[in-house]
């Protein structure tokens, strides 16, 4: 089983976690704070740390923490020079960034962290960041027919030096063979670079690739050129669909099935039991609208729910009438929460509205999620989201993380000093001999 921890905003997941007892209030901005939670994740042997990214104040500043604070790619900068082993993976666009300045800095990162750099190639929809660009987002179309030459040209770049470019000959006096490096001259409808780059290969070649989301373009995209995939399914079902045919683009762009490796997005509570973990998603959801939530908890039922009944279960009446909706694939699940005969609180608390499955309880019960969804092929591992990062990565690395080993899903170390290595990934040295014909 592969698994990310992500680390976005420096508080957690849930926008309630800079209230939780015990934060430190800067966490957004910290070095410290960071590099104290990628330690941690690395002491779990987690393989990669993931940050999201959507350049835009987009929070709800009243009550919300700031979300994308910080470029990734300088806190990982940061981490990079206090970690040894954990793979270090950042979202970057590919609508609203040229290839070369792409490639330069994740290329950069690569180096500096000994090859343990990946780029999540994102095809953004927020309007809001677009703007802050100057623009518009783009027609779908569009956008993956950019995404594609952009991906080709970074790749490009990234091997634009061959492995033994760089000779170091004291004695000779040869820096390196300038027959071993060579321009990439692609030029595409929307962007274009000459190249080469000006960096050598890392110890892992050039970073690896992620893709995020995006229907059937997404997965075209991603089956040609990512090594990872960030997913978010809801269902064992939903995630075995998605998992298959990331697989079979693959196979159909030339390459193996298992070259890419699908992450599920996870959101973990971790406590001694289900009642605190609830409780301590209830402190959580202080900071969120549940006023709004409770409605759309009706409408995902078919039910018109009342804030009034906020601390009532849903009567045996009106959940006769309830009906799942099938617009919204969390649906089932709530249906399912309310039938417990949970409150509408604590049916929020269970995370049945949130953007990741939620498992509120015990070490053991994050952990049987995990396989349960591990063992039916619904991923190849997760990406988690724990709610609040200052005691959530050790919670989950202290306590889920040796269960999954004791079960033999999870590995005891580092496979390599590389991410490639620990994602099972080739290193990767030269151009893409499919980009070349
Ligand atoms: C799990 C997941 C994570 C994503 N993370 C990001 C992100 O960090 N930044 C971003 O701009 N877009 C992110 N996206 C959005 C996608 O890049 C894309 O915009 C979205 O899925 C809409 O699909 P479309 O591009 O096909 O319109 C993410 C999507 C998914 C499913």
């Amino acid at each position: 089983m592969l698994l990310s921890m992500q680390l976005v905003g420096g508080y957690g997941s849930e926008p309630g976690a800079w209230r939780l007892p015990g934060v430190d209030l800067h966490s957004h901005t910290d070095m410290d704070a960071y590099v104290r939670f990628a330690r941690s994740a690395e002491r779990g042997k987690i393989q990669l740390l993931f940050f999201a990214d959507t350049p835009v104040l987009d929070a709800d500043l009243a009550r919300q923490p700031l979300r994308y604070v910080l470029d990734p790619i300088v806190v990982m900068t940061a981490i990079a020079r206090e970690t040894a082993r954990i793979g270090l993976v950042a979202t970057g666009s590919t609508t609203f960034t040229e290839p070369f300045n792409l490639a330069r800095q994740y290329k950069a990162l690569d180096v500096i962290s000994h090859g343990r750099v990946g780029w999540n190639a994102v095809t953004p929809s927020s309007p809001d960041a677009a703007a802050n660009f100057g623009a518009a987002v783009p027609p779908r179309h569009q956008k993956y027919e950019r995404a594609h030459e952009v991906v080709h040209i970074v790749e490009s770049l990234g091997g634009s030096w061959q492995r033994d470019a760089f000779v170091g000959d004291v004695d000779r006096g040869v820096f390196a063979d300038p027959d071993k490096v060579s321009p990439v001259n692609v030029r595409g409808r929307y962007v274009a670079s000459r190249g080469p780059l000006v960096i050598p290969p890392s110890e892992q070649g050039q970073p690896v690739i992620f893709q995020a989301g995006g229907g059937q373009e997404g997965i075209e995209l991603a089956g040609m050129y990512a090594d990872g995939v960030y997913a978010n399914p809801y269902t064992i079902e939903s995630g075995r669909a998605l998992r298959e045919a990331l697989r079979a683009s693959a196979v159909a762009a030339g390459r193996d099935a298992d070259d890419v490796k699908m992450f599920a997005g996870f959101m973990p509570t971790v406590a001694d039991s289900k009642a605190d973990a609830l409780a301590r998603r209830r402190r959580l959801d202080e900071s969120i609208d549940l006023r709004h939530r409770i409605q759309y908890l009706g409408a995902m039922l078919g039910l018109r729910l009342s804030y009034d009944d906020i601390d009532r279960p849903v009567p045996g009446d009106m959940l006769a009438r309830a009906v799942a909706n099938p617009a919204d694939p969390r649906s089932e699940r709530a249906l399912e929460v309310v039938r417990e005969g949970w409150s509408l609180r604590d049916v929020i608390a269970n995370g049945v509205i949130d953007y990741h499955p939620v498992v509120a309880g015990t070490p053991e019960d994050v952990a049987d999620h995990m396989q349960e969804w591990f063992d039916a092929g619904a991923c190849d591992g997760f990406s988690i989201a724990v709610d609040g990062l200052h005691d959530g990565v050790d919670a989950f690395v202290d306590r889920v993380v040796p269960i999954l080993q004791k079960r033999g899903i999870f590995h005891l170390d580092y496979e390599g000093p590389t991410l490639r290595d620990n994602l099972h990934a080739a290193p990767r040295y030269g151009r893409d001999p499919r980009l070349t014909r």
